[in-house]
């Protein structure tokens, strides 16, 4: 089964938009030939990757599994019928390349996800062991906070309930939650994984809604958000709007939060959550 998301590749038209937008966000860029590749601080593994493309999309996906799986998803996808797809241009063959029922891209390689070795910034909000004593009570505006990983995408799909088949039969991944038969689905990776890593949203046409990047509690989501705003940028939906895992929401586990989905069994939530 696939066990965790690596990274997203992205078309962009104008590749120093891109690179504007995603050093605001406080990532970590390194250059790649003509692509621009972008890590989180204190975690050593690809996050996110820009290449130059006519318009905004999907690139590919790059999954991690552990190296006595990969040749069981190989197995798996030659059972379904999935032809192996060519690597992108500039891209090192390796693991498997195919695509999803939609023709998003996939590539899946063996990789574990990657700790976050930078030590989490103290600040004092609930769920949080802040020593209050003799020490300021809110948080330094000058704080530098970053995301410390990629947590999931949410792309669009013309068919939800049949990309959900493909992903759980074949690759091996478990249905969270759903909104509805037809208007989206979240799925986790195998072990131990975030709520959904890979969710999908019904659409007229494949293609990108939106990536969720973790930060360390919900001062410091609002902390980057001040900057983006100052950078720039507009807000969007704004602070509460969207749901996440405990780093988020400060203090609330995941199988809680599956709890508060609609159509979550509970054997479902054993099998990860024992
Ligand atoms: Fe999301």
């Amino acid at each position: 089964m696939i066990r965790s998301l690596q990274y997203v590749a992205l078309t962009i038209p104008d590749m120093q938009e891109g690179a504007r937008f995603y050093d605001a966000m406080g990532l970590e860029k390194h250059v790649d030939g003509e692509h621009l590749v972008y890590r989180c601080a204190g975690r050593v593994q690809d996050q996110l990757r820009l290449v130059p493309g006519e318009k905004k999309g999907i690139a590919w996906v790059t999954w991690g599994t552990r190296a006595d799986e990969i040749d069981k998803l190989a197995a798996a996808l030659d059972k379904a019928g999935v032809p192996m797809a060519p690597s992108p241009a500039a891209i090192e063959s390796n693991g498997l390349w195919f695509r999803d029922p939609d023709g998003i891209l996939v590539n899946i390689i063996v990789a574990d996800p990657a700790p976050q070795t930078r030590p989490a910034v103290e600040l004092n909000n609930p769920g949080t062991p802040y020593a209050r004593l003799a020490r300021r009570g809110a948080p330094n505006r000058h704080i530098d906070t970053r995301p410390r990983k990629l947590g999931h995408i949410l792309k669009f799909s013309t068919d939800i309930n049949r990309d959900a088949k493909f992903y759980t039969e074949v690759l091996g991944m478990k249905l969270s939650d759903r909104i509805g038969e037809e208007l989206a689905l979240f799925l986790r990776c195998g072990g131990d994984s975030d709520h959904h890593t890979l969710a999908m949203a019904t659409s007229e046409a494949p293609g990108l809604h939106h990536m969720s990047w973790e930060m360390g509690n919900i001062d410091q989501v609002r902390m980057r958000a001040e900057h983006l705003l100052k950078t720039g940028y507009r807000d969007g939906w704004g602070l509460g709007r969207h749901m996440n895992r405990p780093g988020f929401t400060g203090g609330q586990n995941s199988r809680r939060i599956a709890h508060y989905g609609t159509d979550t069994k509970e054997e479902d939530l054993e099998a990860v959550f024992p």
